[in-house]
């Protein structure tokens, strides 16, 4: 068996998954202002930005080669309805704008959840359950995740990607975009979203954490497999063109079954947590940042993610220039 092991191009000549620049998209957060381009301290190297900031941090990645952003948007205000998330100048959408002046080809797509938004942190609209408890309404959800998806298709996004993890939000979407004349705009729906506690630099980058409870009642059980199959056939049932699984590292058998099960483009989200622990074992001297990071992002390919969001998405490209 080594015998084509020997050197770097028998090896190169046999490898069974390549993985490109064309594969990852990169998670860009952006927040009022201008000239704003502040370090995430959870997450070394990545900032947030404000629209106009980012629209040259788009252009650069795009000059690098990478196809797609997804952009998270921090408002100047929370409330409990989370109104900023479907205003038609809300940064998100001023973002779009700005990046779309800026690059001609760069796809934007974009997160479409309430946590970003709301007061109380969490991906939807809060209610008392029957029992009196608060809790989040799915339904009562709904619309509001619509009218964020529209606001976003009218300020100019090419793909939307719902994250909340509400039943029925892709079918909603996909009707509301039909019957306001976007029908060529995809959803990339996260359809296997996990509540993982590998989200936890994101919640600062975003200023996201939920303010009471956890997101366990809306968020899949880390325990499940066959749940994720079922959530990926009904969001392709309801209309999406894209799916995920979400996180990557400890859901790589989620991503195998998935990629075995469907014929659809699958693909994953390497998480906030994922980046930032190599990130800060690479900045004690433990770990090669490069060949940690190209080795996963190997091993999410090879499980069959077709799509990769990451925060490593510049520096793959910058490195293998
Ligand atoms: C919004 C959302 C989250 C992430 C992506 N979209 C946070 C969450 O669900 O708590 C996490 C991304 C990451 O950790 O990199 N719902």
């Amino acid at each position: 068996m080594r015998r084509l092991r020997a050197n770097t191009a028998l090896r190169r000549m046999t490898a069974e998954t390549q993985i490109s620049r064309d594969n990852l998209i990169m998670p860009l957060f952006v927040r009022p202002g201008t000239g704003v381009k502040k370090e995430i301290p959870s997450m070394p190297g990545n900032y947030q930005w404000s629209p106009d900031t980012l629209a040259d941090e788009a252009k650069a990645l795009e000059d690098l080669g990478i196809p797609g952003v997804i952009l998270f948007g921090i408002p100047e205000h929370k409330d409990a309805h989370g109104s900023e998330a479907d205003a038609p100048d809300s940064v998100v959408c001023r973002a779009i704008e700005a990046i779309k002046k800026r690059c001609a080809s760069l796809c934007v797509i974009t997160d479409v959840c309430l946590c970003e938004y709301t007061d109380h942190g969490h991906c939807g609209i809060i209610a008392p359950n029957r029992t009196g408890v608060p809790e989040v309404d799915n339904d009562a959800t709904l619309p509001r995740l619509v009218s964020e998806a529209l606001a976003h298709a009218r300020a100019g996004a090419d793909i939307v990607a719902p994250s909340d993890m509400m039943d029925g939000r892709v079918g909603a979407i996909r009707e509301a975009l039909d019957r306001e004349g976007f029908t060529d705009t995809p959803i990339m729906a996260y359809s296997a979203k996990y509540a993982s506690a590998f989200y936890g630099p994101f919640r600062d980058a975003a200023e996201s954490p939920p303010q009471f409870g956890d997101r366990r009642s809306y968020q899949m059980d880390p325990p499940n497999t066959d749940e994720a199959m079922r959530e990926i056939a009904l969001d392709i049932e309801e209309g999406a063109d894209l799916v995920m699984v979400k996180p990557a590292m400890a859901y790589l058998d989620i991503l195998r079954r998935a990629s075995d099960r469907f014929d659809i483009p699958l693909a994953a989200y390497n998480v906030s947590g994922e980046f930032s622990a190599i990130k800060a074992a690479a900045l004690q001297g433990w770990l090669d940042e490069r060949a940690a990071a190209e080795e996963l992002l190997t091993a999410i390919r090879r499980a069959g993610a077709q799509l990769i969001l990451t925060y490593w998405a510049k520096d793959y490209a910058r490195w293998n220039r």
